[in-house]
């Protein structure tokens, strides 16, 4: 997840259920473990090579599946551990017109932004940022940090803080790099100040680019703050270049006071538009279906504010193996069987237990004994401690790892300006009413994060102020299985790109997402002519980005069952599944949809 953020908020579900086990030893068991964060194995490296080399080498996600479930393969993978040596990779790749793609060290983007096509397989190259992992300056005058891309958020904030600096808006997920998250969009929620996008904090960025033989084929250009290569550069999808330092601007560190303040959600269309003007880091999350908001208000305090809290997501600690294997038996249980109310039921006591333990913030370190909660911006601002390696994966381990049985869903993540926020709460309300439980098969994975983002000079940057939405849900490890609500979650995605002209998040999303969705981006022509003059081979390119980028057909991929795996819009029965009972339709209340609907007469 470049879990915006980015990567979002995957919580463990407990559940009632067709499963005969004792629900409430997993309950207190999980509590347990939740409460008293065990430590747990560090997620996998996404790159694997032939035994004791770097050759013949596969790459995945962190959830060890693109959308279409392609496996990718490169030839080689390598890992700089400096600029100069990243310099000389590049260039011998360039001489040789070899492919290449930047991977992380733990590679949350859920599209196929690491894969090379099949045809580069044989001979392309992974550059790994594993090892560029350097904080390299820390300037307390101009409060400024300089990092090579691979560290991670983690190591930013950690770094920073000790210097007492901050970045004051970032994703809630420590487990991204400052290459990828930026090179994704990947944001936190703010209307406030320079706004919530770590790339738009960029003074200055060094990237490496290929080059012709009268620069010995590599070249660093150094961007600083103002220049249009830069703005093309800042969310770049990794098709310029390799980036290899980043400058960021900090402030002084501040405390924060949080209060995170259950409503109902009847009036949350018109707080969208001004609840993220009132509060500097406001954000929503939202259970539809349980009618129900989790309102942040969120503001700085005085730093003479008593208070040392600190922000430890209950769903990104540590968990048992064995608890992660027995939710997901319980989800595919009640998929198996249509279980809605088995699913609302589930929904209900997963969201009772995180708002019991507040989430993971206390307010001292230890303990919550109530709001608000008053802290240290760099200990509330992200967390992440399933990162933190003693053990084996196979007793605890963050909840999505792909090498145990856990969590495995999708994620549907768009941004909508705040001028037509309002219309789309509206539609996801109005599907509600006409289907009241479908939408508790999100707050298995905690309801709807919304959070607010602002309008970037990055081309490829959000172009209006506006709120994002993250939409995690079930997915079958059969791709050709339909999942409870099928067409509502369709008609929910379709709504928001298609209705609502949303933006997606460039490291989330199914294919259906990026249908036409670069033309959504009025400096595209501009983006497209630095990456030219940058890599006019292409070398960095892959069919994947030449579609995205609308430089190449094929984002859509018709076949049997596409639309279960959003690798297409269904326009004919075949593309849902029939044999199932699953047959392609109009939307509900958004006519030009067209989604897969269980028909109960079938
Ligand atoms: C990689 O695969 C190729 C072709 O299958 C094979 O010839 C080569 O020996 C392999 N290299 C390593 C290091 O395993
Ligand atoms: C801070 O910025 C100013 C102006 O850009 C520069 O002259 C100065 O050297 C910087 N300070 C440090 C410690 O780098
Ligand atoms: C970049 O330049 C713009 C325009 O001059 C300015 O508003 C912004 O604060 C600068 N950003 C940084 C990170 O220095």
């Amino acid at each position: 997840m470049y879990f915006s953020n980015s990567l979002s908020i995957q919580v463990v579900h407990l559940s009632h259920s067709p499963v005969m086990v004792d629900l409430k030893i997993i309950k207190l068991s999980l509590i347990f473990f939740l409460i008293f964060s065990v430590k747990s194995s560090p997620p996998e490296d996404p790159i694997k090579c032939s035994h004791n080399t770097n050759f013949n080498c596969t790459i995945t996600n962190s959830y060890g599946a693109f959308p279409d479930r392609a496996i990718c393969k490169a030839s080689e993978a390598i890992f700089p551990t400096t600029e100069e040596e990243l310099i000389s990779v590049v260039a011998n790749a360039a001489r040789e017109k070899r492919k290449m793609k930047i991977a992380t060290r733990f590679s949350h983007s859920i599209p196929k932004l690491v894969c090379l096509d099949n045809d580069d397989q044989d001979q392309g190259l992974l550059i790994s940022t594993k090892y560029l992992n350097k904080i390299l300056r820390i300037d307390q005058e101009n409060m400024s940090i300089t990092v090579e891309s691979g560290v991670t958020l983690r190591q930013l904030i950690s770094e920073a803080g000790k210097a007492g600096l901050v970045l004051p808006y970032a994703p809630y997920w420590w487990g991204l790099t400052i290459g990828g998250l930026i090179g994704t969009g990947a944001h936190g929620s703010s209307l406030w100040g320079m706004g919530s996008s770590v790339h738009d904090y960029i003074m200055q960025l060094r990237i490496v680019t290929p080059a012709d033989v009268s620069y010995n084929y590599a070249k660093v250009r150094i961007l600083e703050n103002g220049s249009s290569e830069l703005n093309a550069a800042r969310v770049s999808l990794g098709v310029l270049g390799v980036v290899s330092q980043v400058t960021l601007k900090l402030e002084r560190v501040f405390k924060r006071s949080i209060t995170l303040s259950e409503r109902d959600d009847s009036n949350l269309g018109e707080d969208a538009t001004t609840f993220g003007r009132q509060h500097e880091f406001a954000d929503f999350t939202w259970y539809p279906s349980q009618r129900k908001v989790i309102y942040r208000i969120d503001d700085r305090v005085s730093p003479n504010t008593r208070g040392n809290a600190l922000n430890d997501f209950l769903g990104f600690r540590s968990t048992p193996s064995l608890v992660l294997a027995i939710l997901r038996t319980t989800e595919e249980n009640q998929e198996l069987t249509n279980d809605a109310g088995g699913k609302c039921s589930s929904a209900k006591l997963t969201t009772s237990t995180l708002k019991l333990g507040a989430y993971g913030l206390t307010n001292n370190g230890f303990t919550f004994t109530g709001y608000p909660v008053v802290g240290l911006h760099n200990r509330v601002q992200a967390s992440g401690t399933c990162l933190d390696s003693l053990e084996d994966a196979t007793i605890t381990t963050c909840p999505w790892d792909h090498r145990v049985k856990g969590l495995f869903f999708h994620q549907t993540t768009f941004s909508i300006s705040l001028s037509k926020v309002k219309g789309f709460i509206e539609d996801v309300q109005k599907l509600v009413v006409l289907e009241p439980k479908a939408l508790c098969v999100l707050d298995l994975y905690n309801g709807i994060l919304m959070r607010y983002v602002t309008t970037s000079n990055a081309y490829l940057g959000k172009q209006e102020d506006g709120l994002d939405f993250d939409i995690t849900y079930y997915r079958s490890k059969d791709a050709m299985s339909p999942r409870l609500f099928e067409d509502i979650l369709e008609e929910v995605e379709q709504l928001a790109f298609f209705k609502y002209g949303a933006l997606p998040h460039w490291g989330k999303n199914r294919n259906v997402a990026f249908i036409g969705a670069i033309t959504k981006y009025k400096n595209v022509d501009k983006f497209l002519k630095v990456k030219q003059s940058y890599d006019q081979l292409g070398l960095f390119s892959s069919e994947w980005t030449n579609q995205v980028l609308g430089l190449k057909e094929g984002l859509t991929i018709l076949k049997e069952g596409c639309a279960l795996e959003g690798l297409c819009i269904c326009s004919e029965d075949i593309h849902c599944a029939p044999k199932k009972g699953y047959f392609c339709r109009p939307g509900r209340i958004y006519k030009d949809a067209r989604v897969c609907t269980r028909l109960s007469s079938w």
